[in-house]
């Protein structure tokens, strides 16, 4: 019998909640070109937004969304709005006052779904990026902590639904041995270079989604030295992009759906945004799908080497 690649466009997460498939990635997008991407990605249909509180952009997403309500094309319910903990706020008491200060930012009364980050934390008063500090700028609160102060904000209905990102399978496992609440989604790096099966395998096991950050390989930084090639530039891909009359990054995109994982790609191109999204109306053949799994190379865009001392940090291990 043949296997079906098909795609779904909504995922469901372990507590029957739903989540669109594609979201819009945020990070790395300057204010005056984010405000019109997010208002062209909701014209377009995108309902599920990826953002961060590192990220420093959240008032321009909020105001973008509050435009696009005002005019009557989304109602707040329709959309899926993802905020992340930083790592400076690790500590139980700081978490429900980020989560606000995103809220606030936003200009929404609860989130859909918030992160830890990373599994690592750093001290609060020291940089947001403490390569400098050293060792002296970690600290030693355990993600369990930060992990029950994830709870209590959903207890308080400031959050739908609670996850992790950058987690490793043990740190997962541990997070599950004293959840009240069990995380829905590990966002982790995840794009042909770097396909993460034994992790998705892991996850699916416990009833956790996938999203996969860095889906097209963060294809900026191509060219740079030690910097894996992004698979959009594979010229076998652009072959099987032909053949469906579709683009390299919507192979890749699809082809990261067939693996059962969440694609959250960044653009503030308007006709990128709407190529990102019209993924859903091909299938990728067995072969075409075993050429993509062939390119995993397990070299990440986002190794955070410079953290690798941490005690949390979380690619010491193989998945
Ligand atoms: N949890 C975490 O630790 C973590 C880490 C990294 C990223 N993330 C999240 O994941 C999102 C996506 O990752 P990313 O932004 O690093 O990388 P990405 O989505 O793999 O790549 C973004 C780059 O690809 C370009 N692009 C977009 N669509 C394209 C297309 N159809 N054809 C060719 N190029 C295209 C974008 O350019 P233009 O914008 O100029 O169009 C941008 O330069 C982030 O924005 C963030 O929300 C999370």
């Amino acid at each position: 019998m043949a296997t079906s690649n098909k795609v779904k466009k909504t995922l469901v997460l372990n507590n029957g909640n739903e989540m669109p498939a594609i979201g819009l990635g945020t990070y790395k997008s300057s204010a005056e070109q984010l405000e019109k991407a997010i208002e062209d990605a909701i014209d377009c249909g995108y309902r599920h937004f990826d953002c961060a509180w590192f990220y420093g952009n959240e008032a321009v997403i909020g105001k973008a969304i509050k435009s696009k309500i005002n005019e009557g094309v989304v109602k707040r319910e329709e959309l899926f709005i993802t905020s992340k903990l930083w790592n400076n706020f690790h500590d139980r008491k700081n978490v429900m006052p980020t989560l606000k200060e995103t809220l606030a930012s936003l200009n929404l009364s609860y989130i859909d779904l918030y992160l830890i980050h990373w599994p690592f934390a750093f001290k609060e008063d020291v940089s947001l990026w403490p390569v400098s500090e050293g060792k002296t700028a970690y600290s030693d609160v355990d993600y369990l902590e930060t992990w029950a102060a994830l709870e209590e904000c959903v207890a308080l209905g400031l959050v739908r639904n609670v996850g992790v990102s950058n987690f490793n399978s043990e740190q997962i496992g541990r997070v599950l041995e004293v959840a009240k609440i069990r995380p829905v989604v590990n966002q982790v790096e995840c794009n042909p270079n770097f396909n993460q099966k034994k992790l998705i395998e892991f996850c699916k096991g416990e009833g956790i989604v996938v999203t996969a950050y860095c889906p097209l390989g963060r294809s900026e930084n191509a060219g740079m030295p030690g910097f894996p090639e992004p698979t959009i530039y594979d010229p076998k891909v652009a072959e099987i992009a032909e053949t469906h009359n579709k683009t390299a990054a919507q192979v890749v995109l699809n082809y990261l759906l067939t693996l059962g994982v969440c694609v959250i790609p960044k653009s503030v191109t308007k006709s990128r945004i709407l190529e990102n999204f019209d993924i859903f109306d091909f299938e990728l053949s067995e072969e075409e799908v075993q050429y993509l799994d062939s390119c995993n190379k397990n070299v990440r865009v986002c190794p955070l080497t410079m953290f690798a001392d941490h005690p949390n940090y979380p690619f010491n291990t193989e998945y």
